[in-house]
């Protein structure tokens, strides 16, 4: 059989001898698919011992378990993440809630993120990625290279939520750091103590700068974010302090790595599928479908974390009351029961049951709708004002990291149009 180009890029001969799936494995962490299909062919219930959970790679059975908060819980999810490297430790963020409790929370924040209020920012979006693309032509030239994922990917978004949260945007990267550093924390396990401390480091000032942020905004609202959840009110009661901090910062951490993440994998993607990039630069209106496509095939969140609150039995599988459970939606994106030929990458695809790529149930992503209007905003900027944009080797850097997916470097090759 001859291989397509993109199964060539994620085979590994670790995946075809035989090796069980380790989210741990360097090897893994740069290839995941092969062992998500593996796994979905021959035992998608697994019990990863060095994680000491269960890792759950159909998409049915990863859908049942996030449409039942009751059995599966939250509440662990944050802890289990960031563990005492969250900056807000004192309460849980809403994504570490279950309903009642998270409903309330969930009400008041759905009405910052319709799609009217994110049409709100489109254009300013678009002025933040033209601005990007000035100081990467002042600083290279008409033509050269630069690095999409720090020079583009990492800036933008996080320029668009800052704006949107009222932070202001000079101190963007440093936010970046901060932000990076503490999603880090998930691979804190295997750090030195100095990359630990540096992480509580980055964890303290994100905490120092939100909490002077609060005051200011206390005192003088405006039409900001943080300003609006400081005078919102949920069931006739004020948000505490700490309650509007961590709702800052969970917006922070939520939507920015994960958009980054997105542009950066879709250029991956381009790459790896020249005459899908053809097509998208002969007509823009393919970046919508491109974009749905990459969020099935190379999804910037790989898995997120449920706790059973009582034994229960899953696909077949016992599992015993207070099991970790890691529902794979990267694998869920792929399982051929709901998506024919999973492992192709087809931007005509017709896609007929729900991406797992922002999740399911009560936490479904509340930044869905941001970040596809961010990526395609960012899109046709650059694709309108660089006539080439393509990575200078087919070799990707990943992040070092088993929960999110994206280039960690992503030399490109540009030319002004
Ligand atoms: C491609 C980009 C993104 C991906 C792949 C993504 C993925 C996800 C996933 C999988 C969940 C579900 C977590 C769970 O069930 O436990 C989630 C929840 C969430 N996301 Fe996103 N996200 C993205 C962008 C954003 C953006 C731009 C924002 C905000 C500014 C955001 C904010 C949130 C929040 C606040 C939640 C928690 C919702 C809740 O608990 O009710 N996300 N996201």
């Amino acid at each position: 059989m001859i291989e397509s180009a993109a199964q060539k890029h994620e085979m590994r001969p670790d995946a075809k001898s035989g090796k069980k799936y380790d989210p741990l494995d360097p090897e893994v962490k740069q290839s995941p698919y092969p062992y998500y299909e593996k796994m979905r062919r021959e035992q998608p219930i697994i019990w990863l011992e060095n994680m000491k959970a269960f890792a759950v790679a159909g998409y049915d059975d990863v859908d049942a378990m996030l449409k039942d908060p009751a059995t599966y819980t939250s509440t662990k999810f944050w802890p289990e993440l960031l563990g005492e490297y969250d900056p807000v430790p004192e309460v849980p963020p809403m994504i570490s809630m279950d309903p009642p409790n998270h409903t309330h929370l969930r009400k008041l924040t759905t009405k910052a993120f319709t799609p009217s209020k994110v049409a709100q920012l489109q254009n300013r979006a678009g002025e933040i990625a033209n601005a990007l693309v000035d100081d990467i032509i002042a600083k290279h030239g008409q033509e050269g290279q630069f690095d999409w994922a720090w020079e583009f990917t990492a800036l933008f978004p996080v320029t668009v939520i800052a704006e949107f949260l009222g932070v202001p945007t000079e101190r963007r990267a440093e936010f970046k750091v901060w932000v990076d550093d503490i999603l880090s924390a998930a691979n804190r396990l295997a750090y030195s103590p100095e990359r630990l401390a540096h992480i509580a480091n980055s964890r303290d000032s994100l905490r120092a700068f939100f909490e002077e942020l609060y005051d200011l905004r206390a005192a003088n609202p405006g039409p900001d974010l943080i300003s609006a959840f400081i005078q919102a009110e949920v069931n006739g009661e004020k948000l505490t302090r700490s309650e509007v901090l961590q709702m800052s910062v969970l917006l922070l951490i939520g939507g920015v790595e994960t958009t980054t993440n997105l542009l950066g994998n879709t250029l991956v993607e381009l790459d790896r599928h020249p005459e899908v990039y053809a097509r998208v630069r002969q007509d823009p209106s393919l970046i919508g479908p491109l974009l749905e496509e990459v969020l099935r095939y190379n999804p910037p969140v790989q898995m997120i974390f449920r706790h059973a609150t009582k034994d229960t039995e899953l696909g077949g599988v016992k599992i015993p009351k207070g099991s970790t459970m890691i529902p794979l939606l990267a694998s869920a994106n792929r399982d051929e029961t709901r998506f024919p030929n999973g492992e192709v990458f087809d931007i005509d695809r017709r896609i007929e049951s729900p991406l797992m790529s922002f999740g399911q149930g009560p936490h479904f992503c509340l930044g869905s709708y941001l970040t596809r209007m961010e990526a395609k905003v960012a899109l046709e900027v650059v694709f309108r004002r660089f006539a080439e944009l393509s990575p200078v080797s087919d070799h990707v850097h990943w992040i070092d990291s088993y929960f999110a997916r994206g280039p960690h470097t992503l030399p490109v090759r540009f030319k002004v149009r």
